[in-house]
């Protein structure tokens, strides 16, 4: 197959790039370099420098070549950003997506794979999430997805669009073969952050409150490899190029660790002990965040192969590391 990655120099595009060129498939790649780096980027993709709001470009990669399927994780991502700075994520997110998808409902490539989010639900329970939770994001990014999904669905109810949409929980770990890994600087994902503390990178982690209602008082949290979750995009590519229908699926394991279990097991993977903080409680933190991916594991024969926190620690320490060199 040849697929149209947006976003293809960040962290997820790049490793759906990677997968898709191991399996034997063409890559183009569009990416604005933002937040991404032409470092992540597979010597086999083609790349394509631009932004996805320039319509003439997108307009001129889609007629250029011939594309199966789109996978579009272009976007902004951090939830603190979005609080102080919400119209960056309702234009860059939800404005640009609105008129990048009404192109291609109107060109020859119509399976589109989005990236969404576990932000978009209504979190108020402490319960496993399914798809057809309630949605009730509690920030601007998590909105600016929601306008997303809708936009998407509703371009594919008066097109011929058909669409995966993929609800992330929280993704961590690198490319076994460390092709690639998170780069961000400033990061807020926890491990990535417990990481950059155990290699002396940071001075400290904080952890958000730690009087919850949770095993630990922490936050507890559904983190996905990296690898699994490109596996989960790569079904759902398949399922549209065969001619399946829209669908929504959740990506994570079903599996809840706290705040605190994840910096220990950090400090043991690494052998380094780094000072931890209690600060405040977040402003629309959810005690609880974890995902039921029964859906994508039943309807699409999903197995995740990488379901260890170890895993996804060693991976992402050894990236970080290689970072250093
Ligand atoms: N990382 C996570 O844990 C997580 C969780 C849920 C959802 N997501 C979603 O996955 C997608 C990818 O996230 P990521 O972690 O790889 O982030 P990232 O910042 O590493 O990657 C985003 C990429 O998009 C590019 N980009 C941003 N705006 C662009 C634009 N207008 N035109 C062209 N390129 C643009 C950036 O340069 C970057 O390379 C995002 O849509 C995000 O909302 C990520």
């Amino acid at each position: 197959m040849k697929v149209f990655i947006t976003g293809g120099a960040g962290y997820i595009g790049s490793h759906m790039a990677l997968s898709l060129l191991d399996q034997g498939h063409d890559v183009v790649i569009l990416d604005d370099l933002s937040t991404g780096s032409k470092n992540l980027i597979p010597s086999k993709a083609i790349f394509i420098e631009g932004n996805i709001s320039n319509l003439d470009l997108v307009n001129k990669i889609l007629t250029e070549h011939k594309f199966d399927a789109v996978a579009h994780f272009a976007g902004s991502i951090q939830v603190e950003e979005s609080i102080y700075d919400p119209v960056k994520y309702y234009q860059n997110n939800t404005v640009n997506t609105l008129r990048f998808v009404n192109l291609l409902s109107k060109s020859k490539t119509k399976k589109l794979v989005f990236s969404s989010t576990a932000a978009v639900y209504d979190i108020s329970k402490n319960i496993i999430i399914k798809e057809n939770n309630r949605l009730n994001p509690l920030n601007p990014y998590g909105s600016s997805k929601q306008m997303c999904e809708k936009i998407i669905q509703d371009i594919s109810k008066s097109s011929e669009l058909k669409f995966f949409i993929l609800r992330y929980f929280n993704v961590a770990g690198a490319d076994l073969k460390m092709r690639s890994g998170q780069i961000s600087e400033n990061s807020t994902h926890l491990i990535k952050v417990c990481v950059e503390c155990a290699l002396q990178k940071r001075k400290l982690v904080e952890v958000y409150g730690n009087d919850y209602d949770t095993q630990d008082g922490t936050c507890v949290r559904d983190f996905i490899h990296i690898s699994d979750l490109i596996s989960g995009h790569i079904l759902a590519l398949q399922h549209l190029i065969d001619g399946g229908n829209s669908d929504i699926c959740n990506l994570g394991y079903g599996i809840g660790l706290s705040v605190s279990e994840v910096i220990q097991k950090v400090k043991d993977v690494s052998g380094n002990n780094f000072l931890v903080k209690i600060g405040n409680k977040r402003e629309g933190d959810n005690p609880y965040v974890v995902a039921d991916c029964n859906k994508i594991k039943s309807k699409y024969k999903w197995q995740p192969l990488h379901n260890d926190i170890e895993t996804i620690i060693k991976t992402s320490l050894n990236w970080e590391k290689s970072l250093l060199v």
